[in-house]
């Protein structure tokens, strides 16, 4: 029998599971860096897909690597007729991030060839999941409507053309810099569920689409992304500020979470929600204001005033949805946007699990018996 090293702890909490350079949190002091940059500068200087380069090969791209970057993203959008005609048969009332897990797996069919040791794989897996995932996105919510998927516009940047893709129609251009910026935020953070969930995958030494499938299935869940989803259904829910104090106090009272607040890391308002509000703020100006934006502020006063002690704030996902909301995104594709964006993150993790690679297999507390007989079927009791 193997001997344990540390106390159990659930949830893992404080339990280092790789050594990374990908990104720094500092939960205290507001800090979050990707490769040692603070993510202020990079929402403020960057693009998504120079961020991404910068956490996948863990520099800045020069002009020529980002613009062959760009340029090869730009050619491997389109996604194969035979993943479109699966997609069709997805039920129209099943949740996109099923769908998304679904596609992003079915990669892995169409380009199964593995070579995780051929840095030229590694680039080719990189730059489809990346160029594709959006396409898969934007087809799969204009199939379930009954529409034919608009095939990606090759004059646009990545976020215009996702929402061109999206929505039938040219965007605001504040917007579509608004929503890359949405992404170089939701790019990376450090080892969270489905970053876990992704560098578990890659230690089998599997195919990438089957690391971001399992990362997209993780993600999905109302405690880590899915919660942007919840925040907006709760603040229809609660419809008004005059009707907040009352939806807090019943939360309290029955132990029920409040979407889009707390998290395992930050102990302060995230730095993400701060600049997510700023740009909704923004986009507010220019395109009207949103009624729900009142709520949440409402609701943001109102929790802290009666959790702040426990350092509970807002989250990420707090303001994203008034956002996406803004530009006329229905609220089940929020997760699937904050998908787009991760991608990023598990990719470069994905990568940096291969240079030292050693699968993970933890140990366990078993709590259950030993030397149980065998009860004949007839002799059982029915047990609850
Ligand atoms: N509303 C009310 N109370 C809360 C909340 C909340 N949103 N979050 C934490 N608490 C309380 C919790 O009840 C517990 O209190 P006590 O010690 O008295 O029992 C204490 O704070 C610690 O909470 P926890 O659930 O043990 O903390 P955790 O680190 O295991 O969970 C979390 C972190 C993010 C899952 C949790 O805060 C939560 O469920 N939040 C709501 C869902 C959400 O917004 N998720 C998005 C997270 S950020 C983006 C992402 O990861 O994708």
């Amino acid at each position: 029998m193997g001997t344990t090293i540390c106390e159990y702890q659930p949830g893992l909490a404080n339990v280092p599971a790789a050594e990374s350079g990908i990104s720094f949190i500092d939960g205290d002091n507001s800090i979050l860096e990707y490769r040692g940059i603070a993510i202020e500068e990079l929402a403020k200087k960057s693009t998504f897909l120079e961020t991404a380069y910068l956490l996948i090969w863990g520099h800045f791209p020069t002009k020529d690597e980002l613009d062959t970057f760009e340029n090869d993203i730009l050619h491997h959008r389109r996604i194969k007729y035979r993943i479109r005609d699966m997609m069709k048969c997805f039920p129209e009332s099943g949740h996109p991030m099923d769908a998304l897990q679904t596609s992003a797996a079915a990669l892995g069919l169409f380009y199964s060839r593995r070579a995780l040791d051929n840095p030229e794989y590694i680039r080719a897996a990189v730059v489809r999941l990346l160029a594709k995932i959006p396409t898969m996105v934007a087809a799969f919510h204009l199939m379930r409507k009954g529409n034919d998927p608009i095939q990606p516009n090759d004059d646009l940047d990545y976020a215009t053309n996702f929402l061109y893709m999206l929505t039938e129609r040219m965007p605001d251009p504040l917007a579509a810099r608004i929503l890359d910026v949405c992404l170089i935020l939701h790019a990376e953070h450090t080892m969270n569920a489905s970053t876990f969930s992704a560098r578990v995958t890659a230690s089998t030494l599997t195919d990438p689409y089957a690391v971001i499938a399992s990362a997209v299935g993780t993600l999905a869940g109302p405690l880590h992304g899915g919660a942007n989803e919840e925040v907006l259904l709760m603040l229809e829910e609660i419809g008004s500020v005059k009707n907040v104090a009352a939806y807090v106090d019943k939360c309290l009272a029955n132990k029920q979470k409040i979407m889009g607040f707390g998290h395992r890391v930050w102990r302060v308002k995230d730095p993400r929600a701060i600049l997510l509000q700023d740009l909704a703020k923004q986009l507010f100006e220019k395109t009207g204001h949103d009624e729900y934006y009142d709520v949440a502020v409402a609701l943001e006063e109102a929790v802290t005033e009666r959790l702040g002690e426990k350092k509970i704030y807002p989250n990420v996902d707090f303001y994203s949805g008034l956002v996406y909301r803004k530009m006329g995104i229905p609220s089940d594709l929020f997760t699937p946007i904050f998908a787009i964006a991760r991608v990023a993150g598990w990719l470069a993790h994905w990568k940096e699990q291969l240079v030292e690679n050693r699968i993970f297999r933890p140990t366990q507390i078993y709590t259950g018996n030993h030397n149980s007989p065998y009860i004949p079927i007839e002799e059982r009791e029915f047990t609850k």
